[in-house]
C-alpha cells in the first residue's frame, strides 16, 4: 500500500470517529473546517500527490474523492441529528403547561351610568338621531328663559339651583341642548344629548345632587303626539324588552301637552322620563314659526333607568365607588 493511500484511509477513520463523537453544532463546523477546508488535513495530504509516479495517481485522486464524499455526508447526517436533538431540547425547555392556574390582571369595567348612556344614545343613532351636547355651566337664558320658564318660576330658586358667583349656574336638566341646537339649525331634526346635571335636591335613595339625563328631540312640519308615543315606545322596547308602561298628563313650561312616563319596576310605578310637544313660545324663542312646525322633546332620567335595568335599589350605590357593588357589572 502506497504511503498516501494509508493516510488517507487514516484521515477518513479518525475523522469519521471525531464527527460521530461531535456534541454540537459549532463543534461539527470546526471538524469541517479542519478536514476539508482549503488548509484541512485532506489538502495537507493532497499536497503529495505531485509526487505520486503517474500510474498510482487515478487510483490515490479517487480515493481522496471518496474520502471527501464519505465525510461530508457523514458531517451532513450528524448536522441532521443535532439540529433535531437542539429543537427537542429547545421545546422540553420551554414546554407550556395550559393547566397551570392563571395570574389574576385587575380590569376596568364600564360603569353603569356610562353603559346605559352609551345603550340609550345608540338605540337613537339607530333611529336616525343626531348627537348633541350642550355646557354643563349655562346661563338662566339657555336653561329657563328661553325654555319659557316665567321670572318667579320655582325651579329658578335657590333651594334647586345651584348658582355660581358670577351669576351663572349648574345646568338643571339637558333642556338647554334644545335651545342651543335649535338656535344653531334649522328644521327637520333628529336629536339626542346625553350629560350631567345639577339640583339641590335633597339626597335620599332616588335622588343625587349630580345626575344624568339623556334629552331628544325632534322638529318637522306635521309631528305630532303620536310621533312621540310610538317613539317611546320603541326606544323602551329596544331598552328593556316588553315592560308595562303607563303615560301620565304632566305639566313642564317648554312642553305642551305634557306627560310623563312610568315603568313597571318591583311590583311599582317608577317614573323615568317626562315628555311634550315643544310648546310655540320655545319655538319662537329659537325663531322657528310655530305655524309651520312642531316638535316633541324628552328628557330621562338615567340613574333610573340604570336601576331599573340593574336592579339597584338605591341610587348612592352608583356613586359610592364600592368595588363589591361595581365589579358586579
Ligand atoms: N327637563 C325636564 C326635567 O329635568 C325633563 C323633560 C321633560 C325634558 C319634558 C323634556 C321634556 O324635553 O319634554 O325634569
Amino acid at each position: 500500500m502506497n504511503d498516501l493511500e494509508a493516510q488517507l484511509t487514516d484521515l477518513k477513520q479518525v475523522a469519521q470517529d471525531e464527527i460521530a463523537r461531535a456534541a454540537a453544532l459549532d463543534d461539527l463546523e470546526q471538524l469541517r473546517v479542519a478536514y476539508l477546508g482549503k488548509k484541512g488535513r485532506l489538502s495537507k495530504v493532497l499536497g503529495g500527490m505531485g509526487k505520486l509516479a503517474a500510474a498510482d495517481r487515478p487510483r490515490i485522486g479517487a480515493l481522496a474523492n471518496t474520502v471527501k464524499d464519505v465525510l461530508q455526508t457523514d458531517l451532513e447526517k450528524r448536522k441532521t441529528t443535532l439540529q433535531a436533538a437542539q429543537i427537542e431540547a429547545q421545546l422540553a425547555a420551554e414546554t407550556l403547561d395550559v393547566t397551570m392556574p392563571g395570574v389574576f390582571t385587575a380590569q376596568g369595567r364600564i360603569h353603569p351610568i356610562n353603559s346605559i348612556t352609551d345603550q340609550i344614545v345608540d338605540i337613537f343613532l339607530g333611529l336616525g338621531y343626531t348627537v348633541a351636547q350642550g355646557p354643563e355651566i349655562e346661563t338662566d337664558y339657555y336653561n329657563f328663559e328661553a325654555l319659557n320658564f316665567l321670572a318667579d318660576h320655582p325651579a329658578r330658586d335657590m333651594q334647586d339651583t345651584l348658582y355660581l358667583p358670577d351669576g351663572n349656574l349648574m345646568r338643571t336638566h339637558t333642556s338647554n341642548v334644545q335651545i342651543r341646537y335649535m338656535k344653531e339649525h334649522e328644521p327637520p331634526m333628529r336629536v339626542v344629548a346625553a350629560g350631567r346635571c345639577y339640583r339641590r335636591d335633597t339626597v335620599d335613595a332616588t335622588h343625587a345632587a349630580v345626575f344624568h339625563q339623556v334629552e331628544f328631540f325632534a322638529v318637522d312640519q306635521g309631528l305630532t303626539f303620536t310621533d312621540l308615543k310610538g317613539t317611546i315606545k320603541v326606544f323602551l322596547e329596544r331598552l328593556f324588552g316588553e315592560t308595562e308602561v303607563r303615560f301620565r298628563p304632566s305639566y313642564f313650561p317648554f312642553t305642551e301637552p305634557s306627560a310623563e312616563v312610568d315603568v313597571k319596576w318591583q311590583g311599582r310605578w317608577l317614573e323615568i322620563l317626562g315628555c311634550g310637544m315643544i310648546d310655540p313660545n320655545v319655538l319662537k324663542a329659537v325663531g322657528y314659526d310655530p305655524e309651520v312646525y312642531t316638535g316633541f322633546a324628552a328628557g330621562l332620567g338615567v340613574e333610573r333607568l340604570a336601576m331599573v335595568q340593574n336592579q339597584i335599589d338605591d341610587i348612592r350605590r352608583l356613586y359610592s365607588s364600592d368595588l363589591r357593588f361595581l365589579n358586579q357589572f
